[in-house]
């Protein structure tokens, strides 16, 4: 073992726990650092992002509102009939945080060439202060690149190219994509502008339509417009977009996207009642809104709505693909894959609700980092 001075004993880390009883517990648990295998290394966390689907673990079905604090803890009742959602993990106090970065402290003898390294990991178990990763697993950091920077270069880039990607394999040749002033959202405007692929950006704010239009958008869709339904299909009709990626899931958003889809072919020759032969898909990506995904039919019979996530695209585009986004995510930190942090906190921050109720909210521009050297010990 080769180690910086003074060698890091314990740990701490953020846990949420749903009691088979009916409740959401959150603390901030401390335990010994387990020895390093010898190909192991030991991060001292400084940056973890806040994403909706890390709060989606840590808040399960509970509103931050409903939390109280008792004896160093938060806790909630959750609903009985939520219950059954969370079955696989009752009991089970989970480690959150999918991804981050932080400094190298400790190696074990065969990653000793990691030893103060500045490095960027991805798997979960990251709201802690310090983290086991093989050391084959990590990414090192150049310079130019900060530990900000770095802590976000997993989820939200990768999804973004993922989409680009998918659309090529699966033979569409332009996207609609929603909550598009989402970080991801800006990632992806600035891909399909480099990459010359239409995209027609639905937001729900007339702010975020400024925001993207900034950002060099050529087509941004307001949902809160009267005339969204219109200026939704001749965007689509412009760029020739048949696959969509939906962030929001719930309402009637994915049904209005592959209706204008449907409205944006040319008219058939001659009428059948099946409507255009071309797919049209829509994949939904994420639950900003958890009610009812509401499917008027009214686009014929050739569509798909299916579900999306990184680690099965990941498998499905294939090794060289991803050595591919890798790569480009690496060159690009700092330009096309950079996220934006409304605030900095401690790993002791994420116990007081009013900033629990502040990232829930999810909204555009807000996204908290976590720095737990901030108040780790020693
Ligand atoms: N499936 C996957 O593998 C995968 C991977 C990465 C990310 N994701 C998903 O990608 C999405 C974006 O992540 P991010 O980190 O980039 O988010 P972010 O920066 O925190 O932005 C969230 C965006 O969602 C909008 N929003 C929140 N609630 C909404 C609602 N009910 N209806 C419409 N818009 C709503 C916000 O707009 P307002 O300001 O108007 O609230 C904001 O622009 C998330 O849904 C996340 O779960 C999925």
């Amino acid at each position: 073992m080769t180690t910086s001075q003074p060698t890091p004993r314990r740990s701490r880390s953020l846990r949420s726990t749903i009691t088979a009883d009916g409740h959401l517990t959150l603390s901030l648990q401390e335990r010994e650092l387990p020895e390093l295998a010898a190909d192991e290394v030991l991060v001292a966390v400084e940056a973890s992002p806040i994403n909706p689907s890390d709060i989606a673990v840590l808040l399960g079905p509970v509103a931050p509102e409903a939390l109280e604090a008792e004896s160093g803890t938060l806790t909630a009742a959750v609903p009985e009939a939520a219950l059954g959602l969370f079955r696989d993990r009752l009991g089970k106090p989970l480690p959150i945080g999918n991804e981050g970065a932080g400094t190298v402290v400790i190696t074990g003898a065969d990653a000793t060439e990691l030893l103060g390294a500045r490095v960027a990991l991805f798997g979960g178990s990251m709201w802690a202060d310090y983290r086991v990763a093989s050391g084959s697993g990590v990414l090192v950091l150049p310079e130019s690149v900060s530990t900000a920077a770095g802590a976000s270069l997993f989820v939200n880039p990768l999804t973004a190219l993922s989409m680009v990607e998918t659309m090529r394999a699966e033979g569409h040749h332009a996207l609609v994509h929603t909550a598009a002033a989402s970080n991801l959202g800006q990632m992806l405007v600035r891909i399909c502008a480099a990459d010359g692929v239409g995209l027609v950006n639905v937001v729900r704010r007339p702010e975020q339509v400024e925001l993207l239009r900034g950002l060099g958008a050529e087509f941004v869709v307001d949902s809160s417009a009267a005339s969204f339904r219109e200026e939704l299909t001749d965007a689509i009709r412009a760029t020739g977009a048949t696959l969509a990626f939906d962030a929001i899931g719930g309402g009637t958003l994915a049904g209005d996207i592959l209706g204008a889809m449907e409205r944006a072919q040319p008219p058939l020759a001659s009428y059948t009642p099946y409507g255009s032969p071309v797919l049209k898909q829509v994949y939904i990506y994420g639950a900003l809104d958890f009610s009812p995904t509401v499917l008027r039919r009214t686009f014929g019979l050739t569509w798909g709505v299916g579900g999306y996530l990184l680690t099965n695209a990941l498998g499905r585009l294939g090794g060289e693909a991803v050595e591919r986004m890798r790569a480009r995510v690496l060159a690009e930190a700092t330009t096309t894959f950079a996220s934006h942090y409304a605030r900095t906190v401690g790993l002791g921050d994420l116990l007081d609700p009013a900033v629990l109720a502040a990232v829930a909210e999810r909204r555009t521009g807000s996204k908290y980092l976590i720095d737990p050297s901030r108040d780790r010990a020693g």
